[in-house]
């Protein structure tokens, strides 16, 4: 990709740092304060406020920061991001074999890799920065479900149902259950504190998008993830728990199916699966214009509302629990016919029925867009057509500075008169 040259947007960088050095949601989002708890479908901290999360997804942290060369990439994404209000991180917490892994073999860890987690969790707590770990992929970026697999069909253990056999092979629920063990009781290098025990870390993440085409009435992730989550528990009774849904519904009760894009199941329940043990919040991941893609704006509208006011009812009458946009992004590249005022649309549409929501002690209380990146060489290859360049898409940086300093003059509130006033 061609690089712009860089002299003269120096001058507009100094300007706007001197802008954010007066914004007033810089103050709100220095207060990272201890760890995150829930009170009915708010999430809480420092004796028992109120906290809502204006978030982003950058998967690439731990592996950027692996590299002692680079990472100051890393802080300046956290410095960008707190500049705007940004109080959620949500990043990878694993690299399942591969090129670059954090786990080379089963129980074999690259200590170069962790000391780079160790530096992102180092610089999200000097940022005031919450961090959602994930540890595995659904999918095969990063190693993910299908590498767990060849682990074990590698070691002679007979599979025969493919990457699915991720969620019922007792071998494999081994290998997945040490890397939990491994990185939960993780002592920071930098800080002296254990993964557990440290109050930057808002929650955990069983897995990013679980999906499963072995088994599509959503019976084998929900015997999974009712397995996995009191294990994480068992380990770190402190930091919350989430599945890792896109929030697609599925055959059990409650579940309003017609929803699914296309009518697709994907072999997940909603509801069911955010009720399990150990399951603290709900997550619904957004992509109207893929998940039906070559549809109009308007049915991707109506997907949209109908999206969101499914999973905020079902969470209030159902889950009583919190409920994040864990992602949401809009797909622009070149000849897509999509075009950034179209996202920025689109980012203020996700941002303010979360706002709408958290404003009314609804159970929407945050979210985090897929995917902040920085104009840095070293970071062309990670470019999707989802990326948001803070300093460069300053349209989109402002409408999300915006909606932090909303959802910060909302957090501190007391949680129990806001359930009141929801119910
Ligand atoms: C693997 O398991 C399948 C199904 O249980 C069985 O049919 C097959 O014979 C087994 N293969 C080997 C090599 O044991
Ligand atoms: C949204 O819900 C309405 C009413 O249930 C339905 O008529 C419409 O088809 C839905 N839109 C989409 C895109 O699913
Ligand atoms: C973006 O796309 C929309 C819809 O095609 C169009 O109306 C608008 O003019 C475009 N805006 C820009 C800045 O290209
Ligand atoms: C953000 O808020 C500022 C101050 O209220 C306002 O001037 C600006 O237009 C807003 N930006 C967007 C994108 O709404």
């Amino acid at each position: 990709m061609a690089r712009r040259p860089r002299s003269s947007r120096v001058i507009v960088l100094l300007l706007l740092a001197v802008v954010l050095a007066a914004a007033p949601w810089r103050a709100a989002a220095a207060g990272c304060g201890g760890v995150v708890r829930v009170d009915g479908t708010q999430f809480v901290a420092n004796g028992g406020k109120t906290i809502y999360f204006s978030g982003f997804n950058a998967y690439w942290l731990m592996m950027t920061a692996s590299d002692t060369a680079r990472r100051d990439a890393v802080v300046t994404a956290f410095r960008q991001a707190s500049a705007r209000g940004l109080n959620l991180a949500r990043t990878w917490a694993f690299s399942d074999g591969g090129d670059q892994p954090l786990q080379s073999s089963p129980g074999v860890y690259d200590e170069a890799m962790f000391q780079g987690l160790d530096f992102v969790i180092a610089e999200a707590r000097r940022h005031g920065v919450y961090l959602l770990l994930c540890l595995t992929n659904n999918f095969d970026d990063f190693g993910g479900k299908r590498q767990y697999v060849r682990w074990a069909t590698d070691t002679g253990h007979n599979l025969t149902a493919g990457a699915d056999d991720f969620f019922s092979s007792t071998v494999v629920k081994g290998y997945y259950k040490n890397h939990v063990k491994t990185v939960l009781t993780r002592v920071n290098t930098l800080t002296g504190v254990a993964y557990k025990d440290d109050p930057t870390i808002f929650a955990w993440e069983l897995m990013n998008e679980p999906r499963c085409d072995a088994d599509p009435t959503g019976a084998m992730v929900q015997a999974w993830v009712e397995e996995m989550a009191p294990y994480v528990k068992s380990i770190d009774g402190e930091h919350l728990v989430t599945a890792g849904l896109e929030g697609f519904y599925g055959d059990g009760e409650h579940e309003s199916k017609e929803l699914n894009p296309r009518g697709i199941y994907y072999g997940t329940n909603y509801v069911a699966t955010h009720q399990a043990a150990g399951i603290d919040f709900a997550t619904i991941h957004l992509y109207p214009d893929v998940w039906l893609w070559g549809s109009t704006a308007d049915e991707q509208a109506s997907f949209f509302r109908n999206w969101t006011r499914s999973h905020v009812d079902a969470t209030a009458a159902y889950l009583v629990k919190p409920l994040l946009v864990t992602e949401y992004g809009k797909f622009l590249w070149e000849g897509s016919g999509a075009n950034k005022t179209q996202r920025n649309y689109f980012l203020g549409r996700v941002l303010d029925a979360i706002y709408a929501t958290a404003s009314r002690g609804g159970p929407l209380v945050g979210g985090a867009f897929w995917q902040l990146l920085l104009d840095d060489d070293g970071m062309d290859d990670l470019r999707d057509g989802y990326e948001i360049i803070l300093p460069e898409d300053t349209r989109a940086a402002s409408i999300i500075g915006n909606h932090s300093e909303q959802l910060a003059s909302l957090n501190g509130q007391d949680a129990q008169a806001l359930r009141r006033l929801a119910n």
